[in-house]
């Protein structure tokens, strides 16, 4: 059971939707089909909750026809560039509706809400309470004043609005107040023990039910510091007119609706329910039976929800297993930029596919190959022209044209039977080892490797594999040079031939869920059908492991054609040019100019030249570097927090810059006199700022 985040449908999609919750899903997804296993994997269209209802206010029109029109994007989009939903649902429709609202009378018959006054943020002049993204205010986490009350999309921390700093309402701007009303709220701290012991141990009621160690680190992290900091009640409704209604029968139900990250994961259930109403299955194995792995594949900002809230209402409810693995990724930034609807600062998916038709298949390799998998990644132009010219094209294209046109010239398309005994290796007795079998056995080496860091979640990892397997086919060839043998050893060139081929169709296979287009198209070419996610990957590990060929001699192909094309500097140039155009202001993480100081101001810190002496890690601390530095008229110790960018033996000798009038401060023990001055880029990377080579030391800075 895969799920991908369902989207706000209050914009259209960019790369960081895919890199974050979909392509990933739907690399896995496609995966474990073509590996034979029974999979359902669903995906859609987040359609409550204030993400849709202040879209609306602002282009004045109603929420119906914002999630309309976007909700036809999506699916759309979707579709265009290969995510293989097996169904992609909305949760507008009405048995969505019911499904949440089922939910909510369990957990209300169990018992397990607490009905509660409590104080919240209200706009006096709106008349209207402030949830969720009504309200916004400076991030206690980051110190990014746009944070929502529900979580902060700078850094992705999950908030409430009481934790803002500065909150003001989206409404109308006003500082709002606080005023009482009454909600249901799901009682989070009474779970804490066993969410501990599920997200660290993995153990549920007693039940070994997942392998922490297989957990990505940053979930478990974000998960644990907030279980350390102690969960709070979370109310699970809201004063709003658009969402789920709260089930009328309940008193004070009026008015009400469902708290929108209690229905968008229900989502996926109401999703699972319409997939088997569709193709007449039956949808609760696929919650509900201890052999099934739920996976939810997410971007970083909605871990709690998933990995902490989610489970505790599906444990709360009593009936449905809780998720096997959360594998979120971090977040992708582009060209410099964190990625900015508000800023216009993203490639928009429908814009892509229209500007560059046909090159569905470059956008999702280069998006696995840089997956924001365990850190902020980014994408760039340059980056995306790069990995198709030099590794689509020069290396996956090229080995496919070179064996599908040779084996046309040669054999006139079919595929070239040969004789075993010119390819013999070695032989024991009966057995013999043909080169062709080697080969094979390094392909089949190669593809269980891909598919073990598939189900690690780590797709870029995956993808380097099914590149290396492609290296593979291009060395075997060059190695071989069958474009000479053919004129003095026809026989043996039939051995390598044969040879090509059959890794080939294992590419054909192996690369489908990376690069489903190509896939087709080579297969077509190789008259072979289209990988349809019905085993074909299991199919060619038990050939392979068996000895036996991927296809048979005889086997007529069709012409070659080329898979991938360069791509051409004024096409990159011309995308690069409509990004900066169509964000007005230049979108930058940077704080603005600080405020103007006295040159007084200035002539206070004491700037010297100064070489590093020495250099060395500080012990359980990633980022500090004891350094000690020679000033000229004194040595210091300097702890600096370089050590992610500069290792010791690379420094020592290094002409830098030293605030040596700065107070000294104590950190981990050390006594650290003075702050080596570093430059710092968007990406946070560092740089000393230094003078020449060979400037004396303890020369201020005039
Ligand atoms: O962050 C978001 O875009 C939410 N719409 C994700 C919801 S995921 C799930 F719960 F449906
Ligand atoms: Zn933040």
């Amino acid at each position: 059971m895969i799920t991908s985040a369902l989207t706000y449908a209050n914009g259209p999609l960019h790369i960081g939707h895919l890199a974050g919750a979909n392509l990933t899903a739907d690399i896995y997804a496609r995966t474990l089909r073509n590996l034979g296993k029974d999979v359902l994997y669903v995906g859609g269209s987040d359609e409550h909750g204030a993400a849709i209802t202040i879209k609306a206010l602002k282009e004045g029109t109603t929420p119906q026809a914002i999630i309309d029109k976007y909700h036809k994007m999506f699916d759309e989009s979707f579709r265009k560039i290969g995510i293989s939903f097996d169904i992609y649902h909305r949760t507008s429709e009405p048995i969505h509706h019911e499904t949440s609202q089922g939910f909510f009378r369990a957990l209300y018959a169990n018992g397990e809400f607490i009905e509660k006054e409590s104080e919240q943020y209200y706009d006096e002049e709106a008349k209207a309470f402030l949830a969720d993204r009504y309200i916004k205010g400076t991030c206690p986490k980051c110190g990014y004043e746009e944070a929502y009350g529900d979580q902060c999309e700078s850094c992705g921390s999950t908030l409430s609005p009481t934790e803002l700093i500065n909150p003001f309402s989206t409404l109308t701007g006003n500082k709002p107040v606080l005023r009482k009303t009454t909600h249901w709220f799901l009682p989070l701290d009474k779970y804490e023990a066993w969410l501990k012991k599920w997200i660290n141990e993995g153990v549920l009621d007693g039940q070994k039910v997942h392998d922490p160690k297989k957990w990505k680190n940053h979930v478990i992290g974000q998960c644990n510091s907030w279980l350390d900091s102690g969960l709070q009640p979370r109310a699970m409704t809201r004063d709003l007119d658009w969402g789920v209604d709260v089930p009328q029968e309940i008193a004070g139900a009026e008015g009400k609706k469902l708290y929108v990250w209690l229905d968008a994961p229900i989502g996926y259930i109401s999703a699972s329910k319409q997939w088997a109403i569709d193709h007449k299955k039956d949808w609760t194995p696929y919650w509900k039976s201890n052999d099934t792995a739920l996976i939810h594949f997410i971007g970083k900002d909605n871990i709690v929800f998933h990995a902490l809230i989610f489970p505790a209402i599906l444990k709360a409810e009593g009936s449905f297993i809780l998720p096997k693995n959360v594998p979120a990724n971090q977040f992708l930034n582009l060209e410099g930029n964190k990625i900015s609807t508000s800023r216009n600062w993203a490639i928009w998916l429908h814009e892509y596919l229209e500007d560059l038709p046909g090159k569905e298949d470059v956008l999702r390799y280069y998006l696995t190959r840089i997956m924001p998998e365990q850190k902020d990644s980014e994408f760039t132009w340059k980056g995306y022209q790069d990995a198709n010219d030099n590794e689509l094209v020069n290396n996956l294209g090229n080995f496919v044209n070179r064996v599908l046109v040779l084996t046309n010239k040669y054999y006139d398309g079919e595929i070239p039977d040969f004789d075993t005994n010119l390819a013999i290796v070695s032989s024991e007795g009966e057995d013999t080892t043909t080169f062709q079998d080697s080969e094979l056995l390094l392909v089949f080496d190669k593809l269980q490797e891909l598919v073990e860091f598939v189900q690690k979640f780590e797709f870029r990892a995956a993808l380097k594999v099914l590149m290396e397997i492609s290296t593979i086919g291009n060395q075997f060839l060059q190695f071989n040079a069958p474009w000479k043998s053919q004129k003095t050893d026809p026989e043996v060139t039939k051995v390598v031939m044969n040879t090509a081929a059959q890794m080939v169709v294992a590419l054909s296979v192996a690369m489908e869920p990376f690069i489903p287009f190509a896939s087709a198209k080579l297969r077509k070419m190789l008259s072979l059908p289209a990988v349809a996610g019905k085993g074909e990957l299991e199919a060619i590990l038990t050939a392979l492991s068996e000895g036996q060929l991927l296809v048979e001699p005889g086997h007529k192909i069709e012409k070659a054609e080329y898979l991938f094309e360069r791509i051409p500097d004024e096409l990159i140039e011309a995308q690069r040019a409509k990004l900066q155009a169509s964000a007005p202001v230049v979108a930058s993480s940077y704080e603005p100019v600080k405020p103007e100081i006295q040159f007084d101001d200035f002539t206070k810190l004491d700037i010297r030249t100064a070489t590093i002496l020495t250099a060395e890690k500080m012990k359980k601390a990633k980022k500090l570097l004891v350094l000690t530095v020679d000033l000229g008229f004194e040595k210091r110790t300097i702890v600096s927090g370089i050590a992610e960018y500069y290792s010791p033996e690379d420094i020592v000798g290094r002409q830098v810059l030293v605030l040596c009038n700065l107070a000294p401060r104590k950190l981990r023990g050390v006594e650290s006199e003075g702050m080596i001055l570093m430059a710092e880029n968007a990406e946070g990377a560092l740089s000393f700022v230094a003078p020449e080579d060979g400037w004396g030391n303890g020369f201020g800075v005039a």
